[in-house]
C-alpha cells in the first residue's frame, strides 16, 4: 500500500479518536462528580494516547495530522442513552480498525492499530456495563440552563483551551525541534487540565459547556509557530486577568487567576524557545 493511502487511513482513525474524546468528555462533564464520570474521563484519556500515536505515525510517514473532528453521537434523553451512543461509537471504531488492520501491510502500523483495537474492545465492554449501571443508579444529566456573564466567560475559556490544545499538539507533531516538541506536548496537557476545570466549573454553576474551537495556527516553521503561540498566550493571560478582576465569586476568581498564571508561564517558556530558535534555528 502506498504511503499516501496509509496516511489517509490513519487520519480517518485520528479524526474519529478526536470525535470520541470530545463525545466522552461531554458525557463525563454532564454527569458531574462520581465514579462513572471519572471512568469515562479515563477512557477519553486513552483515546488521547491513541490520537497521539496515530499523529506521530502520520508525521513519520510524511503526512500532516488532520484537525478535523469525526462524527459524534450526542443525542439521547438519559445517561443510559448516552452510554448506548458510546457503545455504538466503539463498535464503529472496532469495525474500522479491523478494516484498516486488514488493508495496511506495513507491519509496524498494523501492530499499532492492533494495540489500539485491544483498548477499544475494553472500552466497548466498559460502556455496555455503564448502560446498565446508569439505569440501575438513575444517573442523570446535571447540566443546567444558566446563561449570564459567568457562563459567557467560561464558554470563552473552554473555546480558547480547546483551540490551543489542538494548536500545541499540531505544533509538537510538526516541529523538528525536540525541545519545542516536548514543551508543546507538556503545555497541551496543561491546557487539557484548564479545559476540564472550566467545564466542571460550568456544570457545578448550573451551566452547560459547549466544546467547540476556533481557528488553529498552522504555521510551517517552528519560529512562526512559537510567535503565534506567544501571541495567543499573551492575549488570553490578559483576558483571564480581566475576567478574574471582574468576578465576584471567590472560587471562580481563584480558578481564573490560577489559569492566568499558567498562561503567563506558557508565554515566557515559548518566548525563551523562540529566542533560541532565532539564534540557532
Ligand atoms: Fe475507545
Ligand atoms: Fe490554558
Ligand atoms: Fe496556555
Amino acid at each position: 500500500m502506498e504511503k499516501e493511502k496509509i496516511i489517509e487511513l490513519l487520519n480517518e482513525d485520528l479524526e474519529d479518536e478526536h470525535g470520541a474524546i470530545i463525545q466522552y468528555l461531554i458525557h463525563a462533564y454532564a454527569m458531574g462528580e462520581g465514579e462513572m464520570a471519572c471512568e469515562i474521563e479515563a477512557i477519553a484519556r486513552e483515546e488521547m494516547r491513541h490520537l497521539d500515536w496515530l499523529a506521530e505515525n502520520i508525521v513519520e510517514l510524511g503526512g500532516v495530522p488532520s484537525l478535523k473532528r469525526g462524527k459524534m453521537k450526542l443525542e439521547g434523553e438519559s445517561v443510559a442513552d448516552w452510554m448506548r451512543n458510546d457503545v455504538s461509537l466503539e463498535e464503529g471504531a472496532l469495525a474500522q480498525y479491523g478494516e484498516h488492520i486488514r488493508a495496511i501491510d506495513n507491519p509496524r502500523i498494523k501492530r499499532l492499530l492492533q494495540r489500539i483495537r485491544s483498548d477499544e474492545t475494553a472500552h466497548h465492554a466498559a460502556f455496555q456495563h455503564f448502560v446498565e449501571k446508569a439505569q440501575k443508579e438513575g444517573a442523570r444529566d446535571t447540566r443546567g440552563i444558566r446563561r449570564d456573564r459567568v457562563t459567557q466567560i467560561l464558554d470563552w475559556g473552554i473555546e480558547h483551551e480547546y483551540t490551543v490544545i489542538l494548536q500545541y499538539l499540531l505544533h509538537s507533531y510538526m516541529s523538528p525541534n525536540k525541545e519545542v516538541k516536548k514543551e508543546m506536548e507538556d503545555q497541551a496537557i496543561n491546557e487539557m487540565q484548564h479545559l476540564g476545570w472550566l467545564a466542571e466549573e460550568m456544570v457545578d454553576g448550573g451551566g452547560s459547556p459547549t466544546i467547540e474551537h476556533i481557528e488553529v495556527d498552522q504555521s510551517a516553521s517552528t519560529a512562526d509557530m512559537l510567535r503565534a503561540d506567544i501571541k495567543i498566550e499573551r492575549e488570553v493571560a490578559a483576558e483571564y486577568d480581566r475576567a478574574a478582576k471582574e468576578s465576584t465569586d471567590p472560587g471562580l476568581k481563584k480558578l481564573l487567576i490560577r489559569i492566568r498564571d499558567h498562561e503567563i508561564y506558557h508565554a515566557e517558556v515559548f518566548s525563551d524557545l523562540l529566542k533560541e530558535e532565532e539564534q540557532h534555528g
